[in-house]
């Protein structure tokens, strides 16, 4: 197997696909609703991928080193084919995990469907249990009911899950104790995203940002936790354990400790367009590429000299004013 690495050494591994920018949700910091309205122009649907390129694309970064495909959105479970897409990547040789990361509320109708198409592992996002807080977050109607409902389907299916929370200043830090409390007695491991400035509609500035340092001390008044050792490198999370128990917490910092040093992602948008950075302004047109008369050879070719030629650290630079003003792209376009 080819192993491709970036300027900084890093080598290729994990390939996120967005298989939809459309969302259910309206979350105030990813989609807000004055842009992402009734008149928001998503793309159409001659613009995505469909599941025969995708998985034509995939098999050529497993080729050059990806043993890890993770699918995301907007919301992943919009897209009608997805299981048909997941049984297909599934056959792929060289794949050693398909993830999907969704907001869980079409789950308690699809769990099953992704389950038996291959899938084993999920991870939800969900910002409070408190159903006014929640609804006031994903400005949808949504109940955190509902997605509650989706987490004990996926469970009751079989499929792993994680729990996601972006934490934001004024927003839900009230959420953070009950979150962990709920989830440590189902023993299902939550981990706290710091809000991060991906995009340029969310309103991000870093006095909304609600650190590590801040979540642990808090955790601390009610819990002992201790750290575990990184499972490979590259890992997004730091986790820690409840002692005691076999409950672990992450905590993702890509503000306060960021890890660009060890990032091994590549992500594919909806429109099919290689993005080297979730921080990224322009990507490579891998949809034109797929639909040309280019052969799976320069396919790869292709897709490695753009690794070769990376030299992304974004959440390294961000405090640097030529990161500030730069132009980036939507997290529910790129999806996360
Ligand atoms: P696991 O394989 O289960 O550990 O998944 P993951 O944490 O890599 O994926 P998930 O989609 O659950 O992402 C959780 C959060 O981490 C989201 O807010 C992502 O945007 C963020 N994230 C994932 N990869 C990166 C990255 O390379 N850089 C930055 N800055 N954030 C990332
Ligand atoms: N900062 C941090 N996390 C975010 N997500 C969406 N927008 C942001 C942001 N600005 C999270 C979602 C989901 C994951 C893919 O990314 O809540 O859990
Ligand atoms: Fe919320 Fe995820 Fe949808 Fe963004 S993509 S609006 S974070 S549910
Ligand atoms: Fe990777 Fe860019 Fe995130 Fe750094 S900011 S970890 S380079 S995706």
């Amino acid at each position: 197997m080819a192993v491709i690495t970036d300027k900084f050494g890093r080598p290729l591994q994990d390939l996120r696909i967005s298989v939809t920018d459309r969302c259910n949700f309206r979350c105030t910091y990813c989609m807000p609703r004055e842009i992402f309205g009734k008149d928001y122009a998503f793309l159409p649907k001659d613009h995505l991928l469909n599941n025969e390129e995708i998985v034509r694309l995939a098999r050529a970064f497993i080729g050059l080193g990806v043993n890890k495909i993770r699918l995301t959105g907007g919301e992943p479970l919009l897209r009608r084919d997805l299981p048909q897409l997941i049984e297909s990547l599934n056959t792929i040789e060289g794949l050693e995990d398909i993830a999907l990361t969704t907001n869980a509320s079409l789950l308690p109708n699809k769990a099953e469907a992704i389950k038996a198409a291959g899938l084993t592992r999920i991870n939800v996002s969900l910002d409070a249990l408190d159903n006014e807080l929640f609804q006031a977050v994903n400005d949808s109607g949504v109940s955190s009911e509902r997605v509650l409902k989706g987490i004990e389907k996926a469970l009751e299916v079989g499929l792993e899950v994680k729990v996601n929370m972006v934490v934001k200043k004024g927003m839900n830090e009230s959420e953070i104790i009950p979150m962990a409390k709920y989830f440590k007695d189902k023993g299902i491991t939550l981990r706290y995203i710091e809000f991060m400035d991906v995009g340029t509609t969310n309103g991000w500035d870093f006095s909304k940002v609600v650190t590590k340092k801040e979540i642990i001390q808090q955790l601390s008044e009610q819990f002992e936790l201790e750290p575990v050792d990184p499972m490979y490198l590259g890992e997004v999370a730091k986790r820690y354990r409840y002692v005691g128990t076999n409950t672990e917490v992450g905590f993702i910092t890509s503000i306060s400790e960021s890890f660009c040093s060890t990032c091994t992602r590549a992500r594919i948008a909806a429109d099919g367009k290689l993005y080297t950075c979730l921080f990224a302004s322009s990507g490579f047109d891998l949809r034109k590429l797929v639909r040309s008369e280019a052969n799976d050879e320069k396919i790869k070719e292709t897709v490695a000299s753009i690794w070769n030629e990376r030299g992304d650290r974004y959440s390294d630079e961000r405090m640097e004013i030529s990161a500030k003003n730069k132009e980036k792209i939507e997290m529910s376009y790129i999806g996360g």
